[in-house]
């Protein structure tokens, strides 16, 4: 057998030629176990970005990565078992609905859930911007979780692929985030880590999004749908629009009341449509309704219906967690009027600098170690096509502290305004899979 070298790997991936199950397994293997150092991962990760990958070297790729750490095994948990992950969006408050919304309609979401970094909001911050909720579930109480209510979301541990960790690390210091085989088999080896039969992916679009445009979008969506093919496994994307924030909160605790609005059956309708739709497609692809329409219908009723709500306090309560009074949930010492500058309708309304505004406000951490203020963020008054006059409150800021010229500019550089017609921004783009 020839003795496999890591040079060689590099300079095959360099010379645009496909790496095969081996190479790729010696290279990922290597670098977990210390064996291969930074500088040549980081050198085969450069030629992947610049020579790409095939979807049969993205699935090696994958399947080295899930297998270099444990998997979870949800073979304990009766019924149709799914899971979502959201390339990452500002406002993206979507589990936090979706999730009791699909447990109230009979399917069983055990999910595991990441942080956020940069100006993007994670779940596991908003969850645990709520009063005694744990995040940190033993695999006992995920499972009977699931099996008792239908839903629990737990942090993900260290020792399911750590590969991912160690080479999103390197990938975010060498210029090799945006790389669709790199995206597709982090995200993938993750999600088929975490076990469940029927996975959704909200692929976000636009410019608060990895991906900046549908094209770009749509090759990944499609890599993604093929590497789970190659697990057996049922993976759909949807691919969401990120021209503007998702709803109107952006902010932990602003997030978690703008979900129970939206379980209530008065949220946002944008936040409602992907909710519903995403729930509507996996109750019916797990078989659990007859057509997509009745599963819709099912997830209409129990937004308005009470179930989806009770869902959710019972989720809150199985971690830990209490709400005792939303009128007093969100408390912060100014809450400051943000108003238009120039009359117009508004044409977008750019998703990273509200979210980086809130991020500067306390509410998203710069660095990994910065503690988050759940109370902050931004609430937005108007959105994509709204007519607004000079002097109208385009947005409320939730501040504990005073509010400095970057979060202003932040602002100002948000909302685009148009004299002509404003062409509305679609809610999904499109499914594929
Ligand atoms: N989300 C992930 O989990 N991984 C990536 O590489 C990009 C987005």
């Amino acid at each position: 057998m020839i003795r496999l070298r890591i040079i060689d790997i590099i300079e095959k991936k360099r010379d645009g030629l496909s790496l095969d199950e081996q190479e790729i397994k010696y290279a990922i293997d290597g670098y977990v176990k210390g064996e291969i150092p930074d500088y040549q991962v980081s050198a085969l990760l450069m030629a992947i970005y610049l020579k790409g990958m095939n979807d049969i070297e993205a699935t090696h790729l994958t399947k080295a990565m899930l297998f270099s750490g444990e998997t979870i095994d949800l073979s304990m948990i009766k019924g149709v078992k799914v899971d979502k992950h959201s390339t990452g969006g500002v406002g993206d408050k979507t589990t936090l609905v979706l999730g009791p919304l699909v447990a109230s309609m009979g399917a069983k979401l055990a999910k595991l859930s990441g942080r956020g970094l940069g100006h993007t909001g994670g779940t596991l911050d908003k969850l645990e911007s709520i009063e005694g909720c744990s995040i940190d579930l033993s695999p006992e109480h995920f499972i009977d979780q699931v099996n008792k209510i239908n839903i629990a979301v737990s942090g993900q541990t260290a020792s399911i692929v750590p590969a991912d960790k160690l080479l999103y690390a390197l990938r975010d210091v060498t210029g090799t985030v945006s790389s669709i085989p790199l995206i597709a088999s982090s995200i993938m080896s993750k999600k088929l880590a975490s076990g469940a039969d029927i996975i959704c992916l909200d692929v976000k679009i636009g410019g608060g999004a990895f991906m900046k445009t549908i094209e770009e979008g749509i090759l990944l969506s499609r890599l993604m749908v093929a590497i789970g093919k190659g697990f057996n496994k049922k993976v759909f994307a949807i691919l969401s629009g990120m021209d503007q924030p998702l709803g109107y909160a952006i902010g932990n605790r602003l997030e978690v009341k703008e979900a129970i609005d939206t379980l209530s059956g008065k949220g946002p309708q944008d936040l409602e449509e992907l909710c519903s739709e995403i729930a509507a497609e996996m109750v019916f692809r797990g078989g659990l309704s007859s057509s997509k329409k009745e599963a819709l219908a099912l997830a209409s009723a129990n937004l308005k219906n009470g179930l989806a709500l009770k869902k959710f306090y019972q989720f809150i309560e199985a971690q830990g967690g209490h709400i005792d009074n939303l009128d007093e949930f969100v408390k912060v010492r100014d809450v400051f009027p943000y108003r238009a500058k120039t009359a117009g309708l508004i044409a977008r309304i750019d998703a990273l600098s509200i979210g980086l505004a809130s991020m500067r406000l306390g509410g998203g951490r710069e660095i990994k170690e910065d503690v988050i203020d759940p109370m902050v963020g931004i609430v937005l008054k108007h959105k994509i096509g709204d007519k607004v006059s000079r002097g109208d409150v385009l947005c409320e800021v939730y501040a504990n502290k005073p509010i400095d010229n970057e979060i202003l500019s932040l602002l100002d550089q948000a909302f685009c305004f148009s004299e002509d017609i404003v062409k509305m921004p679609k809610v999904i783009e499109k499914i594929i899979g």
